[in-house]
């Protein structure tokens, strides 16, 4: 076990009274200056952003999408791929010219590619309009590094590589009324091969029970329907934290017990931890949704082993066997990863073999990115990128063809739906979800927001469902 560092409240306290002086100054302005923050990567860095927008809006700013108008500009970046880092330095890059037009305002990276020492000698030398870089294990210390620009306008770098902590009670400003993110734990112990998540995001640490079922209480008060539980890898919950029974799987049932309408969702489970007792609370809580996101990333052992999963083929198989026997409706979706390094076109079949054998609902589909510092950058790779991108091609057909024909399945049904979203599309003004997350458009008041309703499905496509109120 693990002694995880917890922020001491008193800190975080010093640092709202950072918010409260650059309030003051604020406050002095003619108006209110504006802030943009903008969210690379996954559902963990949106919920830090909903953070820094906590401290921002707490601080007297308000907001904008405009990134000319912004006095202060927050790039929350992502490190899972090459590609994520080249449109966060690109984006970053053209900013010179907003701050030429601009020249107050301030221009800060924070998230996961801020972590990357090469990325933050870069930021150094080559991006000298950007004045405060701040990493993940910084986060909560945003108002005093904000303040510090403010008064002393010298660049700050503060990133740390620590195994990190957890902070609680920082301001939090979520972006909808309906959906809400909980984190339940930071970090990640598995270091698979290919993954700089680990490099980036330190240890595992778990939040505790009492923090983590308070803020679903609030939330479910407040009127959010929709609760997603989030990890990098959620069913390791509680392991560092030594209370006896406090695993995932009860977190589920504490959650699932919390008064009120909603539903929880959970990401991502790794199949090396899922277990049947997790399946059966998940068949047992009429809270939690019927949806797993189980990411396979390889059908095939070989691979399996370099990418240093720690479960084979068919151990994943027999989980998914398990889990139907208990939900059979159950929605599952999954991440794959194509042309990892060594991987022949035999062993990516493999991949195609888990695919027709489970049928995925929907899947999120990667070509192999190496990231510096992991062990999988340094294998050889002989496939060329033109194979890898046929590969690529293949397995996207294949899982388009599983999704359309499991798509349409559902017309001529009746679900229950949360509308979760108005839509921008003038063909229907609402996007609602099935419980088991799949995407229903269909039209209605706007008052019906938030609320649960029965769709009648009308027409379907590979990614999305059409409806009518039933
Ligand atoms: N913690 C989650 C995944 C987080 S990253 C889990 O273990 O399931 C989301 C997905 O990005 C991964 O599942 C993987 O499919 C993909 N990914 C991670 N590193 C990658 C890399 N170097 N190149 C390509 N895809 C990668
Ligand atoms: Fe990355 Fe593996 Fe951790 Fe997921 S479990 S974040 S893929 S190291
Ligand atoms: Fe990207 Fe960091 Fe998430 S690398 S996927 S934002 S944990």
């Amino acid at each position: 076990m693990q002694n995880t560092t917890r922020i001491d409240p008193a800190d975080i306290a010093r640092q709202r009274d950072f918010c409260a002086q650059i309030r003051e100054r604020n406050a002095a302005l003619p108006a209110p200056p504006l802030a943009f923050v903008d969210t690379y990567g996954c559902q963990q860095n949106e919920a830090d952003s909903e953070r820094i927008r906590g401290f921002l809006s707490e601080m007297g700013y308000g907001f904008t999408k405009e990134e000319a108008q912004a006095d202060v500009i927050v790039i929350n970046t992502c490190a899972i791929r090459e590609h994520a880092e080249q449109r966060v330095l690109g984006n970053v890059g053209a900013l010179v010219h907003e701050k030429k037009a601009h020249p107050g305002q301030i221009l800060c990276l924070c998230g996961c590619m801020v972590q990357e020492p090469h990325n933050v000698e870069k930021l150094r030398q080559s991006f000298r309009h950007v004045d405060l870089v701040f990493g993940p294990h910084a986060l909560w210390r945003f108002p005093e590094l904000l303040w510090r620009v403010l008064t002393r306008r010298g660049r700050i770098f503060d990133t740390p590589d620590e195994a990190g902590s957890i902070a609680e009670g920082l301001p939090v400003r979520r972006e909808g009324t309906v959906k809400a993110w909980v984190s339940i734990m930071y970090g990640c112990n598995n270091f698979c091969s290919y993954c700089i998540v680990p490099y980036v995001r330190g240890r595992e640490r778990s939040r505790r029970p009492e923090d983590i079922l308070s803020e679903v209480r609030e939330l479910s008060q407040a009127g959010y329907r929709d609760i997603t539980l989030l990890g990098q890898n959620v069913n390791s919950y509680g392991k560092d934290l030594g209370l006896p029974g406090v695993d995932f799987a009860w977190l589920l049932e504490q959650v699932n017990a919390v008064p009120g309408d909603f539903l929880i969702r959970f990401m991502t489970s790794h199949p090396k931890d899922a277990s049947e007792r997790l399946f059966d609370t998940m068949a047992a809580c009429e809270k939690v949704a019927p949806h797993l996101h189980l990411p396979f990333q390889a059908g095939n052992d070989r691979v399996l082993r370099a990418m240093h999963r720690g479960y084979t083929r068919e151990h994943y198989l027999e989980l998914i066997r398990s889990l139907r026997a208990r939900i059979p409706d159950i929605v599952l979706t999954s991440d794959v990863i194509v042309g990892f390094p060594g991987e022949t076109t035999e062993e990516f079949e493999d991949t195609l073999k888990v695919l027709e054998e489970v049928e995925f609902d929907a899947l999120f589909t990667f070509i192999y990115s190496p990231r510096k510092g992991t062990p999988a950058a340094e294998l050889p790779d002989p496939l060329s990128k033109e194979e890898k991108a046929a590969n690529f091609q293949r397995l996207v057909d294949l899982q388009n063809a599983i999704s359309a024909r499991k798509q349409a399945a559902y017309v001529g049904k009746t679900m229950r739906c949360l509308v979760d979203v108005l839509s921008e599309d003038p063909r229907h003004n609402l996007n609602a979800r099935t419980a088991g997350g799949r995407l229903v458009h269909f039209s209605g008041d706007e008052a019906l927001l938030g609320q649960f309703v029965d769709l009648k499905i009308t027409d379907a496509s590979t990614w999305a469902l059409f409806g009518e109120l039933a």
